[in-house]
């Protein structure tokens, strides 16, 4: 099987490389093909950040910066993408002019000279942010992804900020406080930024996907939806992937090797985010960043919860559509759409047509990680309703870090409220069941009863038995029996002001 050719844009040339398997990570080609041995591996699986790297990606005319892991990235993903490594931030910078005096350089606290060290490396010198040094080269391109989509962007850089953006990099030794104080300090350095007409003119001489089904490659990435399905049909036993932050696992972990893989995120189609009068139309392909954006602008209440979905550089990297997909009983975007009623679109490509089928998301799964797609068929849209004025929502993540963690159990409860009534009560669950999980009897026993606490007490009741969770290293099935018991109590109690504090606050 040919391998097609990688290329991507880094330290300012294009390079090409002929002979990257389908299951070789970005991390491998970077260290070994590559020697940028400033990418680190830690944990290989997304969770300390060590592997950190900066893509670059043309969206509308211009550079769109994300932060990911390169673990568990699968390399031929990045073709047509700018890449930066904490060894590539002294060249192809230029200066630019302070927006107002108070981003006039101050004097190094050290009192020496200053090098020509990129703001955000130089602000970890200056503000003693590294010990060992292993986490280090992370945490500043983490720090970079900020810089360039923050900071240059004229938004403030707070703590509260700095914290959630860096919420993916772990730090064994210096402690957070100094690496926080460089996040702030960064943007009071004297500006730098990318030569992005040079970055783009180069992204521009490269195809953005891999398009020659005819040469049966062993990486496939249509960059249309037409071309995705058609290979979809052509290649029933190409492994799909989208973002690759639980595949990824399977290769570094498992040691898993695919012989053909199938990448859905280059479809222009799948990319977007569609608004509708009554409904949101998510892409399969959009990260969950994005993805979850979209989500909290209609309903602001979720900020919380979607910051408390992995670290960035997951978000940054992992899509909705593969989040649903992968169909994990602890992935956290699925209680949330089951309760806020969303339904899948999948696609397929059937005598020369393109046909689709609409199912409620909680339909989808046939047991554990097994769902209704047929072998010629893909996820293409997530569909969202718009919140109804009678909306009372409320989802619960409970793991035992607050920060990049995963769910003992994830409760999302929406009741439809109206004059004192409950008229719908929709309820999706997490860490329950083989699969997220839809809990019609907990529903059932709510709708048409009064919105009051008796109601929400029968109602934690009937949750407790509705499902029955297992013993594994995230909780006891007896603590997650006891979350289900409790939950619907703290909801009641949320909405009716009584006990305001939220768990997300306890940190
Ligand atoms: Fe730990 Fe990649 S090595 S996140
Ligand atoms: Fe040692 Fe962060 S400086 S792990």
């Amino acid at each position: 099987m040919k391998h097609p050719v990688l290329q991507f844009v880094h330290r300012g040339d294009i390079v090409h490389l002929s002979d990257v398997p389908p299951s070789r990570t970005l991390l491998e080609v970077l260290r070994e093909d590559l020697q940028c041995t400033a990418v680190k591996e830690g944990c290989g699986e997304g969770d300390c950040g060590a592997c950190t790297v900066v893509l670059g990606e043309a969206e509308a005319g211009q550079l769109r910066y994300r932060a990911i892991n390169s673990c568990i990235r699968l390399a031929h993903s990045v073709q047509g993408q700018a890449i930066w490594t904490a060894d590539d931030l002294t060249t192809g910078m230029v200066p630019v002019a302070p927006p107002n005096p108070s981003h006039v350089a101050k004097a190094p606290a050290t009192g020496q000279e200053r090098s020509n060290l990129h703001p955000c490396q130089q602000a970890m010198v200056d503000c003693h942010g590294s010990q060992c040094g292993f986490c280090t080269p992370g945490f500043v391109m983490s720090l970079f992804g900020m810089y360039q989509g923050k900071v240059l962007q004229g938004e403030a850089m707070d703590r509260a900020t700095a914290q959630a953006d860096l919420s993916g990099n772990l730090c064994r030794c210096t402690g957070y406080r100094p690496i926080l104080d460089a996040a702030e300090h960064m943007a009071d350095l004297p500006r730098v930024q990318v030569d992005e007409a040079a970055v783009l003119r180069q992204l521009r001489a490269i195809p953005s996907g891999h398009t020659e089904p005819a040469s049966s490659p062993s990486y496939l990435a249509p960059t249309t939806m037409a071309e995705l399905l058609a290979a979809r049909a052509a290649y029933p036993q190409a492994q799909i992937v989208a973002g690759t932050t639980d595949v990824g696992l399977w290769v570094t972990k498992q040691h898993r090797q695919f012989d053909r893989v199938l990448d859905v995120t280059r479809a222009a189609e799948l990319r977007r985010v569609e608004r509708y009068p009554h409904h949101i139309a998510i892409g399969a392909a959009v990260p969950l960043q994005d993805a979850y954006a979209a989500l909290v602008a209609d309903r602001p209440q979720l900020r919380k919860f979607a910051e408390r979905f992995a670290g960035l550089p997951v978000r940054n990297s992992g899509t909705l559509g593969g989040n649903v997909a992968n169909g994990s009983p602890i992935g956290d975007s699925m209680p949330l759409l089951i309760a806020l009623g969303a339904s899948l679109v999948l696609m397929s490509a059937r005598k020369g047509r393109i046909v689709s089928r609409e199912l409620p998301l909680e339909s989808f799964y046939t047991g554990y990680r097994k769902n209704q797609l047929a072998a010629d068929e893909l996820l293409a849209w997530i569909k969202v309703p718009l919140p109804l004025s009678t909306e009372k929502l409320s989802v619960y993540k409970v793991s035992k870090r607050q920060d990049d963690d995963i769910s003992a159990v994830c409760l999302a409860l929406n009741l439809q409220v109206q004059d004192g009534l409950i008229t719908q009560a929709r309820i999706g669950a997490g860490g329950v069941a083989a699969t997220p999980a839809r809990a019609f009897r907990t529903e059932a026993a709510l709708a048409g009863q009064p919105w009051a606490r008796a109601s929400l007490e029968q109602a934690a009741t009937v949750l407790a038995q509705e499902f029955a969770p297992i013993t594994d290293m995230r909780a006891s099935a007896e603590y997650r029996r006891g979350l289900l018991a409790q939950l619907p109590l703290r909801y009641w109690a949320e909405f009716e002001g009584k006990e305001p504090v939220r768990l997300e606050d306890l940190s």
